[in-house]
């Protein structure tokens, strides 16, 4: 008997619930050539670590290599060449000794210490959004909450207008479009226009920040540098804000929402976590286990490798599927059951792992726990308020965005 064929991942079915894929690969095909574009996806935990832990044989720098660029990149990268800036490559499209470079002055500037200071402004944006739908007893969760919080603190962190920040949602959608999907030339220029007006709204930030700092992240980047050190130019500026405003946004919105939806499927769950509020950090580290918000991200071979069983030609391109590997039973026992008592949840890699683990981590955990924390306290009885779509995820090789999530609820005695 023939084992049975992996789904193609380019079905939106089999994007919005991957997990039946992932285990048929953990079993027969742990590294799994994709047919449609020859990607290598490594689905298995300690080979995604491997992968992740060896920058010289697997880049994030493909750069010098045969260039895999096709007519609609070419065609946006037209756009920024001859109107805006063309794309640097820094700290996430880097290897070290470059990547060490980017990350040690980013850690300038991002620090757990920042993180701690915020909490009071996380708890204070969730209880506002709260208050903002609590009377009505429903929302649509993801439009009311889970895009508003990252969307505010990441715009209030870089300084700027936090009031814009549905703007800068369509600024991220369009930074992240070439990575979601396959586009045709037109949709590439698209999307491109709209991420150039994004440059030359940041370029005058940059500008005005050169001149007069303020308190906040914009102006710490602008003025990273040591007195011996070049400041970052206006490429580099551009493209560090392209990974923090797409980093900062979009992942944690998919996480909040995953969270949300997974306490209204597993309501055993809920009345744990609301019976022993302890169990907090680990519903959290579990949801990011058990549906990873950054399902996968790409590498480029160097050379001729091998992961497992399965070598990999020079120049290849590779998926680290962060998602598939939180599901290794090798790793979790029971890997398809949401347990929020799981011993080694912590154990996820969702916020990545070696040199290029999440930089935005510690603020992501606190969103997520200010968030869960206010939702617990000021809301009971959650159930689903209509069906929801047919595919409930957005299309994505990369992310999981929830395309809408709406809630009946009713509020807490205070
Ligand atoms: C639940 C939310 C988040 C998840 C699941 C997540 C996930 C990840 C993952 C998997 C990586 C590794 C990338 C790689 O190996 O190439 C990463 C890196 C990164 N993340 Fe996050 N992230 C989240 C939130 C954030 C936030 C809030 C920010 C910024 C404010 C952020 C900024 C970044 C940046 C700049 C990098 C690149 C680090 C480097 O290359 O050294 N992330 N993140």
């Amino acid at each position: 008997m023939t084992a049975p064929e992996i789904p193609s991942f380019f079905d939106p079915a089999v994007q919005d619930d991957p997990f039946e894929a992932y285990e048929m690969m953990h079993a027969q095909c742990p590294v799994h050539q994709l047919p449609e574009n020859d990607l290598f996806m490594v689905t298995k935990y300690d080979d995604v670590k491997e992968v992740l832990t060896d920058p010289d044989t697997f880049s994030s720098n493909p750069v010098g290599r045969t260039p895999h660029v096709s007519e609609a990149s070419a065609a946006a990268a037209k756009v920024f060449s001859e109107r805006g800036w063309k794309r640097a490559r820094t700290l996430q499209r880097t290897d070290p000794p470059v990547h060490t470079h980017y990350r040690r002055l980013l850690g300038r500037v991002f620090t757990n210490r920042q993180v701690t200071a915020l909490e009071p402004r996380i708890t204070e944006i969730c209880h506002d959004l709260i208050d903002g739908f609590i009377d009505a007893g429903e929302c649509e969760f993801v439009r009311d909450f889970a895009l508003p919080l990252p969307g505010i603190i990441i715009c209030e962190q870089l300084g700027l207008d936090a009031t814009q920040y549905p703007l800068f949602k369509t600024w991220a959608d369009a930074m992240l479009a070439p990575a979601q999907r396959v586009m045709t030339v037109e949709q590439a220029v698209e999307q491109a226009e709209i991420e150039l007006e994004a440059q030359h709204y940041l370029a005058a930030e940059f500008e005005a920040r050169r001149e007069e700092p303020r308190d906040d992240l914009i102006s710490a980047l602008v003025h990273a540098h040591g007195a011996d050190e070049e400041p970052f130019t206006m490429e580099e500026l551009q493209d560090l804000m392209h990974q923090l405003v797409t980093g900062g946004f979009e992942t944690t919105t998919g996480a909040l929402g995953t969270g949300m939806w997974l306490l209204l499927r597993y309501p055993d769950q809920l009345a744990k976590l609301q019976a022993d509020r302890s169990l907090l950090g680990n519903f959290i580290d579990e949801s990011l286990r058990f549906d990873s918000p950054v399902a996968g991200l790409w590498r480029t071979a160097t050379c001729p490798a091998r992961v497992g069983d399965v070598d990999i030609p020079d120049d290849s391109s590779v998926m680290v599927r962060y998602a598939a590997a939180n599901r290794d039973p090798d790793k979790f026992e029971n890997p398809d059951v949401f347990d929020i008592e799981r011993e080694n949840a912590s154990d996820h890699i969702a916020f990545g792992w070696g040199g290029h683990f999440c930089v935005g981590s510690w603020l992501a955990r606190a969103e997520l726990r200010i968030a869960f924390e206010s939702i617990l306290d000021r809301l009971d009885n959650f159930e689903l308020a209509g069906p929801l779509d047919e595919i409930p995820h957005e299309f994505s090789f990369m992310l999981r965005p929830l395309k809408e999530l709406p809630v009946r609820f009713t509020a807490r005695a205070s």
